[in-house]
């Protein structure tokens, strides 16, 4: 059998090999000077990764912070107690609509004379009238202007305020 170039010779192999291992070598070479072809790769990814999505680092080691020996737990503070809103408050809010531009004929703030009838009757029914609402001989003040959130001391309030300006 004559050797036609195909057939096996130990010599060829060794060659085959050496040319498989050059071509490799060139490769690398070629492909990322003095680096590791697959480090090469791997930086030039994640190079790109990192300049498209702008990221920061996922990991990032640090040095723990040293936690304080004593950790002072604070404890929260007891929840505030609501303040009853002051009558001038109340009054803004809630009376306001009313009393200060007579609607439904309601009583001025500071007109003494549309008062002057309605305080003679006595605080304590002035503050009751407020607090449950009434109908008089005029309009319909509303219990609490309304405002039914309010409580009776804030309505109160706001009937005090309402006579200091007398
Ligand atoms: C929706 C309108 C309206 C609102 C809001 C309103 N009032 Fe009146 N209020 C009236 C009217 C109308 C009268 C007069 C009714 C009448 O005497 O016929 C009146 C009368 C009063 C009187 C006199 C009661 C009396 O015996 O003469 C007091 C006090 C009073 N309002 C307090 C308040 C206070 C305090 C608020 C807010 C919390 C308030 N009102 C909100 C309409 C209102």
């Amino acid at each position: 059998m004559s050797d036609s170039g195909l057939g096996f010779s130990p010599l060829r192999f060794v060659l085959l090999i050496v040319v498989i291992a050059l071509l490799i070598l060139l490769f690398e070479v070629v492909s990322d000077f003095g680096g590791g072809l697959i480090k090469g790769q791997v930086k030039r990814t994640t190079g790109k990764y990192n300049q498209e999505n702008n990221t920061t680092p996922v990991f990032v080691l640090t040095q723990k912070e040293e936690q304080p020996a004593n950790i002072e737990i604070q404890e929260s503070a007891p929840p505030p107690v609501l303040a009853a809103l002051s009558g001038e408050e109340v009054y803004n809010s809630a009376c306001i609509a009313c009393h200060m531009t007579g609607a439904g004929g309601a009583p001025l703030l500071g007109d003494a004379d549309a008062w002057e009838a309605r305080v003679a009757q006595g605080t304590p029914v002035l503050i009751q009238r407020a607090v449950e609402g009434y109908m008089g001989e005029i309009g319909i003040m509303p219990a609490k202007g309304g405002r039914l959130d309010l409580s009776d001391e804030e309505v109160e309030n706001a009937v005090s305020y309402m006579l200091d300006q007398l």
